[in-house]
């Protein structure tokens, strides 16, 4: 029987660990598999356990983690190989051979025959120690089709439980997909997995043409890493699936943006601001016409709810912007300006757009605090003094906290599993009394490179009365970065309610 709904198989700890540049921990890694069992993905390619001994040590760690998807790993077709696998107490195992003529005569050295027997033996390897087979044909997409069915029906005779179809680099086009995957289906009885690859940014369609033609499970990465211009992203086959093809998945959508942030911060890799579904861009609104649009109704300018994939609509000021999104963005930041002191905000926001200028919320704050008449710098309630913070491997991290509050100076300390949940909780001790707040969300990036990067933290905190705000801060320092941004945020809370 078919599955009722579509698989999603994701390989970002393998193809997507396979990207240039990236190397995770044991501990990473275990850290995005957890997350991506939260977010209900059906299988975790947790990675290729014969690669080295961390690598094996890191999926035999996820294997017993006791995660509700299928665990895999990846093998060769060798004793070798599957042994690994089998030490790393994986019940299920994605086993590949190339097929292509170029990968055989110039990589392998094998004939067609060879390979094939080569495949036959392995699978009946694995499923004799009673693994689940999933059998990918290396380079099936650049392969003679005559051949490749014959592999395919010899394996799934062997025992394979599943056939995927790797377009290795990357060159099929949607309507040759639909046509080799069609005949594979016809040839084979077992389900028929597609793993894309992004050479000509054509995985995503790629992988949705094998949807159609009959595949029942997709290849894809967190943010479509992995070789080369790697994989099928998670995110946007997942959506496409979602609310184009109207397809059944068992994935927790709300979750894709947490993940895509989670796995960019653990691989260094960072998001294109204009990447669908989870770049900064995706749901954010700069000109006027469709800031004014998006206000009144979303699905104007918005194809999906972002709050379906975890995330909220944003208005940007700029060159381009109308009065409706700047005042909205205003008003986010604790102004009420009048609609004359809107138009001000607007030509002023403009002008700095009109000289080539990115308009960021310092900017937006100066310039309605100037139209306002709100000086900021002397409304500011709280002020930071001091900070100290004691971490370390073998140590409960600890941060004091020196404020002044209305002209008097404050001092605490507090504990937490971080100096930064230290330092805020030392905040919130100090401030509680004056105003009581719920950190919504806290977002962390780095801007520039190395050790020594500058980090601009992101909070968003409400008030009792429902009231939100963000603000942000930016130090090469994180824990600074971190209570600067808190301070802001509670400074522009503790504004609003004294001009409400
Ligand atoms: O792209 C590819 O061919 C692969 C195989 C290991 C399936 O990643
Ligand atoms: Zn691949």
């Amino acid at each position: 029987m078919p599955p009722k709904h579509l698989r999603l198989f994701d390989t970002t700890l393998r193809d997507g660990e396979q990207t240039p540049g990236v190397a995770l921990t044991a501990e990473d890694k275990l850290h995005i598999a957890r997350q991506l069992d939260r977010l209900r993905v059906d299988a975790i390619e947790a990675g290729f356990p014969v690669t080295s001994k961390g690598e094996m040590e890191a999926v035999r760690l996820i294997a017993q983690a006791g995660l509700k998807a299928e665990v895999c790993g990846l093998a060769r077709t060798t004793r070798q190989d599957v042994d690994a696998a089998l030490k790393c107490d994986l019940r299920s195992l994605h086993l590949f051979i190339a097929t292509s003529d170029i990968h055989l005569r110039h990589k392998l050295h094998l004939t067609r025959g060879q390979a094939l027997r080569k495949a036959v033996e392995a699978v009946e390897y694995a499923k004799a120690h009673g693994l689940q087979v999933e059998f990918s044909a290396e380079d099936a997409t650049r392969t003679d089709i005559a051949y490749l069915k014959q592999v395919y029906t010899a394996v799934v005779e062997a025992g394979a439980d599943r056939v995927n179809v790797p377009d290795t680099v990357g060159v099929l086009t949607p309507q040759q997909t639909r046509r080799l995957v069609g005949e594979i289906a016809e040839a084979v009885k077992v389900p028929i997995s597609i793993h894309c690859h992004n050479d000509f940014g054509m995985a995503v369609a790629n992988s949705l043409a094998a949807v159609e033609a009959g595949a029942t499970q997709v290849h894809v990465t967190v943010n479509g890493l992995g070789e080369r211009s790697g994989n099928a992203a998670l995110e946007e086959v997942a959506m496409a699936l979602y609310s184009l093809y109207r397809r059944r998945l068992r994935l927790r959508t709300r979750l894709l943006y947490e993940t895509s942030r989670l796995v960019s911060r653990l691989t260094g890799v960072p998001v294109p601001p204009n990447k669908p579904i989870v770049g900064e861009n995706a749901f954010a609104h700069e000109s006027g016409i469709h800031a004014h649009g998006v206000l009144s109704m979303p699905l104007t300018y918005e194809p999906i709810s972002p709050a379906l994939v975890g995330r909220e609509t944003t208005i940007v000021a700029g060159k381009h912007a109308g009065v409706h999104g700047v005042r909205r963005r205003v008003e986010e930041l604790g102004f009420k300006p009048s609609e004359q002191q809107a138009r001000e905000i607007v030509e002023r926001v403009k002008e700095l757009g009109d000289r080539g200028k990115y308009v960021t919320t310092t900017d937006l704050l100066a310039i309605a605090s100037a139209v306002c008449g709100q000086p900021l710098a002397e409304e500011r309630v709280l002020e930071l003094k001091d900070l100290a913070v004691v971490t370390g491997t073998d140590v409960i991290p600890t941060a004091s906290v020196r404020l002044i509050v209305k002209g008097r100076e404050y001092v605490a300390s507090e504990t937490g599993v971080g100096p930064v949940d230290a330092a805020i909780k030392a905040i919130r001790k100090i401030t509680d009394n004056l105003i009581n707040v719920r950190l919504k969300e806290y977002r962390l990036e780095a801007l520039t490179g190395g050790s020594d990067a500058l980090a601009e933290v992101v909070v968003k905190i409400e008030d009792a009365g429902g009231k939100v705000i963000s603000a942000r801060a930016a130090s090469s320092d994180i824990v600074k970065a971190s209570v600067e941004a808190m301070v802001n945020g509670l400074n522009r809370l503790l504004q609003t309610q004294t001009t409400r």
